[in-house]
């Protein structure tokens, strides 16, 4: 009769919906989508993690990260000059100790020939356009793994802070171009400015990570730096409560009271909403670090056939810029950037 639908196709859509907004139309084709996307990722964004290691022209891979390798010094150049090539911006180096050098102190972290002030000064001379940042913490280097120093089962804030800062110094000393604190103990931005100030050396850069948190994604890493062997308890009387988001904030706001050039928050996916917070509330260089957890678990699943690898990895990546990251420190660094070159 009069009132039956009129059936215009098989799914049985009768009339046009009056949607006067469509919000697909923006979505039709790949040159409309570029055409009004938010967030981009490029390689300005990266700073690649890599770990180094004793001896020769000699890569050591990290079972826990497939596709990762430790490097010895040669090949670390050899890794910077990659990524100069690649036009990274900076490379962050973090150091697998010989078991034999490390102690209850970590005394080698203050050794200005040890294994990263070394590679700090190779790379340096190999290739000075690239920001090498180094790694301010105690635990490649100390016997229970620590980031500080431990006595009678506690981990001593100020005496930590003294060793840090000594650390700081033969880092920036030999070249580094950023020093990164990752240990979390009170008061050691404000303490590694001043000795750097002091030592002349105004124009070194403190990246904090100001928030990190006691996380399991570290797991990998502390495979590749050797740390999960000999980690005598765990972290959390330092690192952060996963559970807690406004103490970040303040973590952050006292950072940047004693000096950081750049902020952090760690780990990175689990953690957007402080990504978030922490720009939208300081408005200074917030990084995020996608950590060896994080990628392990990508890999781990594209490796499975189970996810679609470079799609998540980009994924991932542009998350990380929509929560407000100036930057993200990720093992995927040079992938992002092959692909990057290769697109353009
Ligand atoms: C050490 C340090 C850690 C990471 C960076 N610096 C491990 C830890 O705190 O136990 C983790 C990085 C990663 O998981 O990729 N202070």
């Amino acid at each position: 009769g009069r009132n039956a639908p009129k059936v215009i196709d098989e799914t049985g859509t009768t009339e046009n919906l009056a949607l006067t907004r469509r919000p697909r139309r923006n979505r039709k084709a790949e040159w409309a989508r570029r055409l009004v996307r938010e967030n981009v990722v490029t390689t300005n964004d990266l700073i690649w993690p890599i770990f180094v290691v004793d001896g020769h022209e000699t890569r050591v891979p990290v079972a826990s990260m497939p596709g990762v390798d430790r490097l010895s010094v040669d090949e670390a150049v050899r890794a910077a000059e990659h990524a100069a090539s690649l036009s990274i911006p900076c490379i962050a180096l973090f150091p697998y100790t010989d078991p034999a050098l490390r102690d209850e102190r970590g005394s080698e972290a203050v050794n200005s020939k040890n294994l990263v002030c070394r590679a700090v000064r190779a790379i340096k001379a190999a290739v000075p356009q690239i920001g090498v940042m180094t790694d301010v913490a105690l635990d490649p280097y100390t016997s229970h793994g620590h980031d500080g120093v431990l006595r009678d089962g506690e981990i001593v804030n100020d005496q930590s802070v003294a060793l840090l800062v000594q650390q700081a110094l033969v880092q920036a000393a030999a070249g580094a171009d950023i020093v990164a604190p990752s240990d979390m103990m009170d008061g050691r931005v404000g303490a590694i400015r001043e000795a750097l100030d002091r030592a002349g050396m105004q124009h070194v850069q403190i990246m904090a990570y100001a928030a990190k948190f006691a996380s399991a994604f570290y797991g990998p890493f502390r495979d590749a730096v050797g740390t999960n062997a000999t980690l005598v308890g765990d972290k959390r009387t330092y690192q952060m409560d996963p559970a807690n988001g406004d103490e970040a904030l303040r973590e952050v706001a006292l950072d940047l009271e004693e000096g950081a050039d750049m902020v952090m928050v760690k780990p990175g996916m689990p953690y957007l909403d402080l990504v978030h917070r922490v720009k939208s509330t300081f408005r200074v260089p917030t990084f995020a670090y996608q950590v060896s957890g994080e990628y392990a678990m990508i890999e781990a699943a594209a490796r499975n056939g189970w996810i679609d690898g470079d799609k998540a990895m980009m994924e991932s990546l542009v998350a990380f810029k929509r929560a407000g990251a100036d930057g993200v420190l990720t093992y995927f660094a040079p992938r992002v950037a092959q692909k990057l070159k290769a697109e353009s």
